[in-house]
């Protein structure tokens, strides 16, 4: 299994001047009339000889500019960075100034992310508030990522992360900033062992892989985990999961992973698309379409860690993982498409299209979560390229119940996580009709995205009380970055839905406390 590496993490009060490190970032805004330093301890003077002589620097304060200059005299590190913080973050008065936490988590991420190869960084963006240092502290830590295990030679484009972040705060003898920061790591440390996973290849990281490294992932925590392999799924009838495994020499697995602390205010069920490769099966997806299909577990990844995250957090909720493990290949046991399925709890599927696979294996998964009548179901999955048509690759798609849905939008803005609330037509749900069995596994040609939630929708149980309040994330665009790397986001796997699924159970806490 591959550990996401350690970045340590502190804070300091004053003294920033005298503070021994190799960098000191501050921060640069675009101001209504060109670039404006952000609040930084540097020496007044100092300040405003570099403020007025930013144009002349060429810097704009741009989102993702990094610019390195020498240190200077008053300072205690080699190198001053100034780091873009873009539009959003300065008024004019900087009494008033108002800095968006999101901003200053790129801002941080992107420099940290920038400075690889420098050991120690210290971080003298705006900090005022506890959300701020938390925000500043979040994106350092998953700006400190890279993925290198499966690189030889160390080549000069592949630096050291940095090892070692001091936020600068004013905060930092409060005792709330403590806990504010150890959130700040747990969560980046999630989101970079989410990262880890997806992009972890698909020779080695398989169902029987996935399942073991959800139990070394969990070893010091208190979880249980429990593996259903082919033949207990067999046995008890997941026939979607199976479904979409048959044609691969590598068996499908379900697992459970659970958190049930003794003080739980609420019950969460997350439900993860885990297919480790999507060839799309019978219904082969062209080459290029295939490139990217490692990134298909995404979702089984997110909610795995997301459960890890709110079990070292401790947060007095119990929260149950399905990560619903199948590869997706062709071969002579492959699927065919006009099959017809039996799900878990007996609903039969015609599959029509066997790279439709993710709505069958999250059936089984969606079935198997209601069995437990948790408060609400939230499934996350790489689910369609129609995610990518509508909202483009860096915005997710939410739908479901209407309450459910603001919920996680709300838990999402507070991340700094892009969601967006997407309908259900009625008229969608007949497309879902087949002539042979209960459901077909594709409907209309348009809207994609939404019926392929409507059909996961039809799999989501009843309690007493009506049905189990749901909603699904579909993550296939943001969840892998094709293109350069940007704020504190890589390139490849980006760990996406882990801080929104996190920010979820913290709201329900706090709703229900
Ligand atoms: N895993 C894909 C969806 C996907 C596509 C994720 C691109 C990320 C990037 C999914 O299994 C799939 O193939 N969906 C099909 C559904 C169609 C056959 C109804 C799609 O979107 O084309
Ligand atoms: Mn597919
Ligand atoms: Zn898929």
């Amino acid at each position: 299994m591959i550990k996401a590496s350690e970045l340590k993490l502190n804070a300091i009060a004053k003294d920033a001047r005298k503070h021994q490190c190799d960098a000191i970032v501050i921060g640069v805004g675009q101001g209504a009339d060109g670039p404006v330093l952000l609040d930084n301890p540097l020496p007044p003077k100092a300040a405003k000889a570099l403020a007025d002589s930013l144009d002349a620097l060429g810097v704009t304060g741009a989102v993702d500019e990094v610019r390195r200059m020498p240190g200077l005299p008053e300072l205690n590190a080699d190198v001053l960075v100034l780091a873009g913080a873009g539009k959003t973050t300065v008024s004019d008065d900087s009494k008033d100034a108002k800095y968006d936490d999101e901003a200053l988590r790129r801002a941080a991420g992107s420099a940290v992310r920038q400075l690889a190869g420098v050991e120690s960084v210290l971080l003298a963006l705006p900090a005022s508030s506890l959300a701020q240092a938390a925000a500043v502290a979040e994106g350092a830590v998953m700006g400190a990522y890279s993925y290198g295990h499966y690189r030889h030679v160390s080549a000069a484009s592949q630096r050291d992360t940095v090892r070692n972040v001091t936020v600068f705060t004013p905060l930092a003898d409060d005792p709330e900033l403590a806990a504010a920061l150890n959130r700040a790591t747990v969560i980046g440390r999630s989101v970079n062992s989410t990262r880890n996973l997806v992009n972890q290849p698909p020779s080695d990281l398989y169902p029987d892989t996935f399942a073991a490294a959800a139990k070394e992932m969990s070893r010091n925590l208190p979880i249980k985990i429990t593996v259903i392999d082919e033949k207990k799924l067999e046995k008890d009838g997941y026939g979607g999961i199976l479904g979409v495994g048959k044609g691969s020499s590598r068996p499908p697995r379900l697992v459970k992973v659970e958190y049930a602390p003794s003080k739980a205010k609420a019950k969460l069920a997350f439900v993860g698309k885990g297919v480790t490769f999507d060839s799309g099966g019978l219904s082969l997806k062209p080459g290029s379409g295939m490139m990217t299909m490692k990134l298909d577990m995404a979702g089984a990844a997110a909610a795995l860690q997301s459960v890890l995250a709110i079990a070292e957090l401790g947060l007095p909720v119990k929260a149950t993982a399905w990560l619903c493990l199948a590869e997706n290949m062709p071969s002579g046991t492959a699927q065919r498409p006009s099959d017809v399925i039996t799900t878990y709890g007996g609903r039969t599927v015609e599959v029509l299209n066997t790279d439709a696979e993710g709505r069958l294996v999250m059936a089984d998964g969606i079935v198997a979560a209601s069995e437990e009548a948790p408060d609400v179901i939230l499934d996350v999955a790489t689910l369609t390229g129609a995610q990518m048509v509508a909202l483009g690759s860096r915005v997710s798609g939410v739908m479901g119940d209407e309450g459910v849905r603001a919920a996680v939008k709300e838990a999402a803005d507070r991340a700094g996580e892009a969601f967006w609330p997407m309908p259900f037509p009625e008229e969608l749900r007949a497309t879902l009709d087949s002539n042979v069995a209960d459901l077909k596994n594709i409907g209309d040609k348009h809207g994609g995205m939404l019926t392929a939630g409507i059909f996961l929708q039809e799999f989501v149980g009843d309690t007493d009380s009506g049905k189990i309040p749901w909603a699904h994330l579909d993550i296939a665009g943001p969840a892998f970055n094709e293109g350069p790397p940007y704020g504190y986001t890589p390139k490849e796997a980006t760990g996406v839905a882990v801080r929104t699924l996190v920010a979820y159970a913290e709201d329900v806490v706090g709703r229900t406390s």
